[in-house]
């Protein structure tokens, strides 16, 4: 039987660990033959080769990797189908509220979440729209829609990343490109990323970690975090042919988190 995104070429930057991981081995299993581009070269390379793709060395912030990936793509697979901007950070060193962020952190974050996804799209779409019709999922998160006072600078990374969505599903049905642009808003996810916020609360607020991890899980409704397949599962969804007429939507994957804030 023939695979959700059978014989799709699709890129996922981030791919080595955490949700990326979980994108690059349901992809696989879907009949795509998946780019794993990281900066975790060691992990990465063994999970293109346990999942039978290709693995890329691409720190996202740099816009000269951004185009020798994109050279090799279209040298080695002849093209690229979907891109999956999934390559991100939260952690600050220091307090992340209004008062206390450092220019450092700022920049660091929205470095990795906004200059990392503006050149993902930038770099994509020459080669995606010389490939036939294309998808790509932008990792947003309910932290774009949900203000968090602790969080400003990831939010506001989010935020920025959820309206750039909108534009360039815009610009791309502009110019007839065939290639439709989304964002996946994830809740709240036991990755490494998750875990270290988790982390902090409990030390910062001097309540622990078991305390603070039961305050992240009361806000959701449902009363679990996700899993990272069920992300997984939304972003198979958006690269697939069965989301052909969706286009600068948000999808939200939160438990209901999003109902009661
Ligand atoms: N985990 C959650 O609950 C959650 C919730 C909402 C949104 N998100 C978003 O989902 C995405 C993945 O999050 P995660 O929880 O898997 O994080 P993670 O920290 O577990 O994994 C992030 C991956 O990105 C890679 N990476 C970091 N900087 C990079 C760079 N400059 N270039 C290339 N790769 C780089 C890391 O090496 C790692 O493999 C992020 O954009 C995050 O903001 C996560």
């Amino acid at each position: 039987m023939a695979g959700r995104v059978d014989g799709k070429r699709i890129l996922v930057t981030g791919g080595a660990a955490g949700l990326g991981a979980a994108f690059v081995r349901r992809l696989a299993q879907e009949g795509a033959h998946v780019i794993v581009a990281d900066v975790r070269d060691v992990v990465g390379r063994s999970l293109a080769a346990q999942t039978g793709g290709s693995y890329l060395h691409l720190d996202v912030t740099s816009e000269r990797e951004w185009q020798q990936a994109m050279s090799w793509a279209e040298q080695e697979l002849g093209g690229l189908d979907g891109l999956v901007n999934n390559a991100g950070i939260a952690a600050s060193t220091g307090a992340e509220d209004i008062e206390g962020i450092e220019l450092d952190d700022l920049h660091r974050i929205f470095a990795v979440n906004v200059d990392g996804t503006v050149l993902g799209c930038k770099h994509a779409l020459p080669l995606m729209a010389r490939s036939g019709p294309g998808a790509i999922v932008n990792l947003s998160s309910i932290a774009a829609l949900i203000p968090a006072a602790f969080v400003i600078a990831y939010g506001a990374s989010k935020a920025t990343i959820a309206h750039l969505t909108r534009s360039v599903a815009m610009h791309c049905a502009s110019r007839g490109y065939g290639i439709r642009c989304n964002s996946v808003h994830p809740g709240q996810v036991r990755t490494e990323m998750m875990n270290t916020i988790i982390d902090r609360v409990g030390r910062e607020t001097s309540m622990g970690l078991p305390a603070a991890e039961q305050v992240f899980l009361d806000q959701i409704p449902l009363g679990k975090f996700q899993e990272p397949d069920d992300i997984a599962h939304a972003v198979l969804f958006l690269l697939s042919d069965e989301a052909r007429f969706i286009t600068g939507s948000q999808l939200v994957v939160d438990g209901g988190m999003t109902l009661s804030n």
